[in-house]
């Protein structure tokens, strides 16, 4: 079974002061997306570099999830830390993502410059930073989606497929 890890990073929905919103507004955008059958593996942390670089490392070494998907503390905010953990645990960095995203949602909203928001591999996983706002969420996961089924399959996690009604993934023709 394909596995996708879905992190809530803020210190509130840690402690049970907010639901988890962001993180059950990415399963359902994934679940609109993907027709390939996935388990989400979730998880709701605070705003610690150590807490989510080790969530970071479960996602990707241990629970075997092809992409993991944080939402949350990519601001200028003190405690927001997101981009930092995930840049220390990927080995490579995909700052292609973060580019779109902000270049995208600039033309919506323009408080998207305040988002540091970036992507990177470790190992087979694919790992992406979404701003914790459910709006934001769908506004950049549509914006990169069509490209995360062909860098998974570089990176030789499973295929996914999606509903080309809905999200048209882009995999370029071999040469
Ligand atoms: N991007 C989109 N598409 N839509 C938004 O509403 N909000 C911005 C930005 N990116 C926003 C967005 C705001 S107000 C902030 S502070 C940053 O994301 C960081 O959000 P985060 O700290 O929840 O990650």
């Amino acid at each position: 079974m394909v596995k996708i890890g879905v992190i809530n990073v803020s210190d509130r929905a840690s402690q049970g002061v907010y639901e988890d919103i962001p993180g059950k507004e990415a399963v359902r955008l994934l679940r609109k997306y993907l027709t390939t059958e996935f388990e989400p593996v979730y998880k709701v942390i605070p705003d610690e570099q150590d807490q989510i670089e080790e969530a970071l490392k479960y996602m990707a070494d241990e629970a075997g999830c092809c992409l993991a998907i944080t939402t949350g503390g990519t601001g200028p905010a003190l405690r927001d830390i997101t981009p930092e953990a995930t840049e220390a645990v990927c080995e490579k960095l995909l700052p292609g993502f973060g580019e779109a995203m902000r270049a995208e949602s600039l033309k919506i909203v323009p408080t998207a410059i305040l988002s540091r928001q970036t992507a990177g591999t470790r190992g087979s996983c694919l790992i992406i930073n979404l701003p914790g706002k459910p709006k934001a969420i769908e506004e950049c996961l549509q914006v990169v989606f069509p490209a995360i089924p062909y860098c998974i399959d570089i990176v030789g996690g499973p295929h996914l497929e999606t509903d080309p009604i809905v999200m048209k993934a882009f995999r370029p023709k071999a040469k």
